[in-house]
């Protein structure tokens, strides 16, 4: 089979981590962007990255790298390229793009030239023209024209790979599922201990750690994917790697999750969640203050994102929560390793311990920083600890 340029976008700071996973997958590691990550491999090598991958966020497999100085020269490039081996005219084109072109003003008119210029090379081809709209639920383009280069992707993923289809119920402030994933990742946790997650919110941090620790492939939750909506798409070779990936579930795993939210909202959706992501078995739920929540025998990871004031909340009441927070760790986490997500420093800095690492992230666009505190017998609070 014959091999592309593959390059699968993120959310800015998962790089390292999705890097990680695709090494792990047995592909290569060509090069590496602020906000993705560029491998190479087949048709097949995409659908395995889309079923197996929990960072990523698009696996894009490049079609053509060419220049196009204006939109009508965007045209005729995209017309040169075989559609009608790759797109069906029964199919429903979505075309997506970033542009950043002196002559173009508004990314919606190269979409609309890219679009043209697909669906009159297939009607020119097969007299029949794909139907076109918004939705990325049929076959997807992905056009990144910056200055005179412009490369085309087949996107394989077709909806975000955020959207794993198991959270239903809009609550605020959720973290995104691929986020939640990498943050699991810089944890260090893969199943050996427990994990305890109070503040849970919608459940994200929770469900996507069971997916972690039943080795299960976040794809396995989702019906639909870009790939299956190309010519050629290879259904034998799709059903035989979701086999694979389905033989790979555990049933179990040592050790226990527990999420807990003082908000019971927030606990019902929580649990909706995990029951359809199939590991509520596994999550213990419970309502309730942070402070309060049980902390298993044995240790393992803990770990809370409470509001930062971005979003949510107010920041001088914030201030006790976080100081709070500090307190939780150091008198009911012994043994366990601390993690704090948020994306205010002043705040977290009330937590007066020290953190040993500070992981940076990005969530919609706001710095954030994954906390690391080890909680040893007699953790002390260090006044100002936090610089
Ligand atoms: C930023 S949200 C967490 C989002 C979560 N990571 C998700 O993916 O949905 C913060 C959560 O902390 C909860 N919370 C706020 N104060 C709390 C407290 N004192 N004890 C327990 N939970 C609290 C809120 O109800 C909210 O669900």
């Amino acid at each position: 089979m014959k091999k592309s340029r593959i390059v699968i976008t993120c959310a800015k700071g998962v790089p390292p981590f999705l890097k990680e996973e695709i090494l792990s997958l047995g592909l290569p590691v060509r090069s590496e962007t602020v906000a993705g990550v560029e491998t190479e491999g087949t048709m097949e090598d995409a659908m395995r990255l889309n079923l197996f991958l929990r960072t990523g966020q698009r696996v894009l497999l490049l079609l053509r790298e060419m220049e196009a100085r204006n939109a009508a020269e965007l045209y005729s490039g995209i017309s040169r390229i075989a559609w009608e081996d790759y797109i069906s005219p029964d199919e429903i084109l979505c075309v997506a793009s970033a542009v950043d072109n002196p002559t173009i003003r508004d990314y919606r008119f190269a979409n609309l030239k890219c679009k043209d210029a697909i669906v009159d090379r297939i009607m020119s081809k097969i007299g029949r023209r794909p139907a076109s709209g918004p939705e990325r639920t049929g076959a997807v383009v992905d056009l990144y024209w910056k200055k005179n280069l412009c490369l085309v992707y087949l996107d394989t993923s077709g909806e975000p790979l955020y959207r794993r289809g198991y959270r239903k119920i809009p609550l605020h402030a959720p973290m995104q599922e691929t986020l939640a994933a990498a943050v699991i990742q810089a944890t260090g946790w893969k199943g050996g201990g427990n994990f305890v997650n109070p503040m849970c919110g919608s459940g994200t941090l929770a469900v996507e750690a069971a997916l972690v620790a039943l080795d299960m492939a976040p794809g396995l939750l989702r019906e639909n994917f870009g790939f299956m909506h190309l010519k050629g798409f290879n259904r034998p070779s799709w059903d035989k790697i979701r086999q694979e990936a389905k033989a790979r579930v555990k049933k179990s795993f040592r050790g226990k999750l527990v999420a807990t939210d003082i908000d019971p909202k927030a606990i019902g959706a929580a649990r909706q969640h995990a029951a359809a992501a199939g590991v509520d078995h596994l999550i213990e739920f419970s309502t309730g203050d942070y402070s309060v929540t049980p902390i298993p025998e044995g240790g393992g990871v803990v770990i809370l994102n409470p509001e930062y004031g971005e979003r949510m909340g107010k920041i001088e009441e914030l201030k006790e929560v976080y100081r709070g927070i500090g307190d939780f760790f150091k008198k009911k986490c012994q043994g366990y390793t601390g993690y704090i997500f948020t994306g205010n420093l002043d705040l977290a800095k009330k937590v007066g311990l020290k953190a040993k690492r500070r992981i940076p992230f990005f969530s919609s666009n706001i710095e954030c920083r994954l906390l690391e505190y080890d909680l040893y017998q007699g953790s002390r609070r260090i006044p100002g600890a936090e610089k």
